[in-house]
C-alpha cells in the first residue's frame, strides 16, 4: 500500500507518497481498499502543523486525511455490519491520504444511493461536521435566520443543504463572484457576494433583527461582527479560523500570530445581558464519542432517504498530485469537494 507522509512542517512539497506494506484490520475494524479520497480544509492546517489534534493524536510524521470511499477488503473478526466486497464511505482521524486505511466500524457506512465513489468520498467530513454544528451545540426554531460563511466550500455547502432541509431563513456568503452560479444549486435565500457587497450591510438588510445562528470559520476578520448580528437567543457558531492561514504554500508565522493577537476575547458575563452566546467545536476529537457519532449517521442516512441531502460536487485531482490538491484548496477558489482519486 502506498500512503502520503508528511514528515514536518512545510509547503505543498511535504506531501510525500511512500510504500508500506498492506494493513491488517484489528477486531473492531474494516480495512477500505481506498478508491477515493477527500481534501479538506484541515488537512492543509495538519501539513503546516498547526492543527491541534494532530499533535494530540499523532504528532510527526503523519499521514493527513479524514474520509475515503472504497471497498471493504477484510474484516476484523468482532466487527458485525460490513462485508468483503461492500462499497463504503468512512470518517477517519488522519491517515486517509492512503491507498488503504483501516477504520472502527462505526465509522463507516454503505454509500449513499446516488453518490458516486468520487462524490461519497467527500461526504464524510462536511456533512458530519454540518449535522454536529446544527443539532447538537444549539436549539434552532422552525423560524431560525442563519447566516453561513464560506457557504460555497465543502462545510458550508453541508450547511446550506442541512438549513434549508430545516426550513430555515438561509443566507450564504461567498468571497469571491464565480461561486454565486455554484451555491444557487442549493437554493439558499439570500447570497452576500462579500468580494463586490458590503458584507455586514447586507446582512443586516437580510435579517433586521438579526441572525439565529452564525456559523464561521474565518476567525479573527469576522467573528465580532458575526457575533454583533445575532438576535436575541442567537448563538455564533465558531469552527475553524482560516484568516489564519495564508494563500500560499508555507506558514506565515506573522500573519497567523496577527490573527491571534486580533482574536476578540468574550466575556461570558455579556452573554447574561445581550441573551447572545458563543460556542465552538472540533470534531474530530469526539471521533470516539459513539453515540454522537452514531447520531450523526442516523440522521443524516434519514435525510438522505427522504431526499434532502444532495452530493456536494466534486473537483478531482490524482492522489499522486496531492500538492496541487492542497494548492488548489489553500488558494480560496475552490468550490464544493476536491477529492483525490486513486488508480490500483
Ligand atoms: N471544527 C471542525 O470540526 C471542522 C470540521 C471540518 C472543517 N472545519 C473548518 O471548516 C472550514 C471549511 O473547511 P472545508 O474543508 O469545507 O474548506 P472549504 O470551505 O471547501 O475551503 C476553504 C474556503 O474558506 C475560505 N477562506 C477564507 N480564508 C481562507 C484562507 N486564508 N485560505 C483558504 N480559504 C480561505 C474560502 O471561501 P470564501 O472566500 O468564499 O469564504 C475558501 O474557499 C475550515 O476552516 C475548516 O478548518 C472545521
Amino acid at each position: 500500500m502506498q500512503k502520503v507522509v508528511v514528515e514536518g512542517p512545510g509547503s505543498f512539497d511535504k506531501l510525500i507518497i511512500k510504500d508500506f506494506p498492506d494493513l491488517k484490520p484489528s477486531e473492531q475494524e474494516v480495512l477500505i481498499k481506498v478508491k477515493a479520497i477527500g481534501v479538506n480544509f484541515a488537512d492543509v492546517c495538519v501539513r503546516l502543523g498547526v492543527y491541534s489534534s494532530a499533535k494530540k493524536y499523532v504528532g510527526w510524521p503523519i499521514t493527513p486525511g479524514f474520509e475515503v470511499s472504497g471497498e471493504v477488503i477484510k474484516v476484523g473478526g468482532g466487527t458485525k455490519n460490513f462485508k468483503v466486497g461492500q462499497k463504503v464511505l468512512a470518517f477517519t482521524r488522519f491517515n486517509a491520504y492512503a491507498t488503504q486505511v483501516c477504520v472502527p466500524e462505526d465509522q463507516v457506512m454503505p454509500i449513499p444511493e446516488g453518490f458516486s465513489i468520487n462524490e461519497a468520498s467527500g461526504f464524510a467530513a462536511v456533512f458530519f461536521t454540518a449535522f454536529h454544528a446544527l443539532n447538537h451545540h444549539v436549539f434552532l426554531p422552525k423560524s431560525s435566520r442563519v447566516l453561513i460563511h464560506s457557504a460555497a466550500g465543502g462545510v458550508g455547502s453541508a450547511l446550506v443543504q442541512l438549513c434549508k432541509a430545516k426550513g430555515f431563513y438561509t443566507v450564504g456568503v461567498i468571497g469571491s463572484s464565480h461561486k454565486r452560479k455554484y451555491l444557487e444549486q442549493f437554493s439558499p435565500d439570500e447570497i452576500i457576494d462579500k468580494s463586490t457587497q458590503d458584507l455586514w450591510i447586507k446582512a443586516k438588510e437580510f435579517s433586521p433583527k438579526g441572525y439565529n445562528a452564525i456559523f464561521d470559520a474565518n476567525g479573527y476578520k469576522t467573528v465580532s461582527e458575526s457575533y454583533k448580528h445575532l438576535c436575541s437567543t442567537g448563538k455564533l457558531i465558531v469552527y475553524g479560523a482560516h484568516d489564519f492561514i495564508s494563500e500560499k504554500g508555507n506558514l506565515n508565522y506573522f500573519k497567523a500570530a496577527l490573527g491571534l493577537f486580533k482574536t476578540p476575547k468574550f466575556n461570558p458575563m455579556d452573554f447574561i445581558t445581550t441573551n447572545k452566546g458563543v460556542v465552538g467545536f472540533n470534531i474530530s476529537y469526539l471521533l470516539d464519542e459513539k453515540d454522537l457519532i452514531k447520531e450523526c449517521i442516523d440522521g443524516l442516512n434519514s435525510l438522505l432517504l427522504e431526499g434532502k441531502i444532495k452530493p456536494i460536487p466534486v473537483t478531482e485531482v490524482d492522489f499522486e498530485n496531492v500538492g496541487e490538491a492542497h494548492r488548489l484548496i489553500q488558494s480560496r477558489q475552490t468550490t464544493g469537494k476536491l477529492v483525490l482519486t486513486v488508480k490500483h
